[in-house]
């Protein structure tokens, strides 16, 4: 049965069990978050920048919304004093893990994250916020080609041993769901550059639309037990609808 809870003072109808993110979103009550990204990627809930303070039998909480499910009436405040100032601190500990990092100094800004001076910022500089993101994709998509490595401040994404990986397609899906821009990739009209990787692009055979690299839609192909074709989704239709204007005769 349906329940109503509060965010922010408005009224919002959810299912038990519904994640208050999810709630939020739907709603159109903004939280910012980092590293879930539903329904494309399961919640991880570890950049913790979604907290929202929850009050129950007139008791509050501080919970990560992306993986705090709602069992029962209640009130969420997303802007509290109390959440503003410690999404601030989180946001200012992102700051110095990706000191580069533009949408973290733009959060920051907007929480007025302290200015942490006596920590040391990343040496390296950087835009990577290690949400994981990336690594999920890369291994939905059945290559597992990232991982995170080492541990503590040299903690980092990379393809084993900073090699080009055999397995990578070069799809950009780790490109495509990071939230920091921080993985780059490179195109010059014939290849595209990623972790260290160069692949060849492939192109509508009609009209010329990019696709993707050749890897990657063999990949798909592979997957799906078919052909690689080189076309367009309009493409792609038109050739499907010829060869429906022209049943198969045995
Ligand atoms: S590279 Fe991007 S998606 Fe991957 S962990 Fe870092 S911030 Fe997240
Ligand atoms: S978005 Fe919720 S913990 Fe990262």
């Amino acid at each position: 049965m349906s329940i109503t809870i509060t965010i922010d003072g408005k009224p919002c109808v959810c299912e038990p069990g519904e994640y208050v993110l999810e709630i939020a979103r739907r709603n159109g009550i903004f939280v910012p978050a980092l590293c879930s990204l539903k329904p494309v990627l399961t919640e991880r809930g570890c950049c913790r920048v979604c907290i929202v303070e929850l009050v129950e039998d007139a008791r509050s909480k501080v919970v990560v919304s992306c993986i705090y499910p709602v069992e029962r009436e209640c009130e969420v405040f997303t802007q509290s004093e109390k959440i503003v100032r410690e999404r601030g601190m989180i946001l200012a500990l992102l700051k110095l893990l990706a000191p580069d990092a533009t949408l973290i100094a733009q959060l920051a800004k907007a929480y007025r994250a302290p200015d942490l001076d006596r920590l040391e910022p990343n040496p390296e500089g950087g835009t990577c916020v290690l949400c994981g993101r990336c690594v999920e994709a890369c291994s939905l998509l059945g290559t597992s080609s990232l991982a995170a490595v080492n541990r503590g401040v040299s903690k980092e994404i990379a393809t084993a041993y900073h090699a080009p990986s055999a397995t990578c397609i070069g799809c950009a899906s780790c490109a495509g769901v990071c939230p920091t821009d921080a993985i780059p990739v490179v195109e010059d009209g014939a290849k595209r550059t990623i972790w260290n990787k160069d692949f060849e692009l492939a192109y509508c055979e009609v009209c010329g639309e990019l696709l993707g690299t050749v890897a990657s839609l063999e990949h798909a192909a592979t997957a799906a037990e078919v052909e690689p074709l080189f076309l367009c989704p309009v493409h792609k239709q038109k050739v499907l609808a010829q060869h429906l204007a022209h049943p198969y005769k045995p």
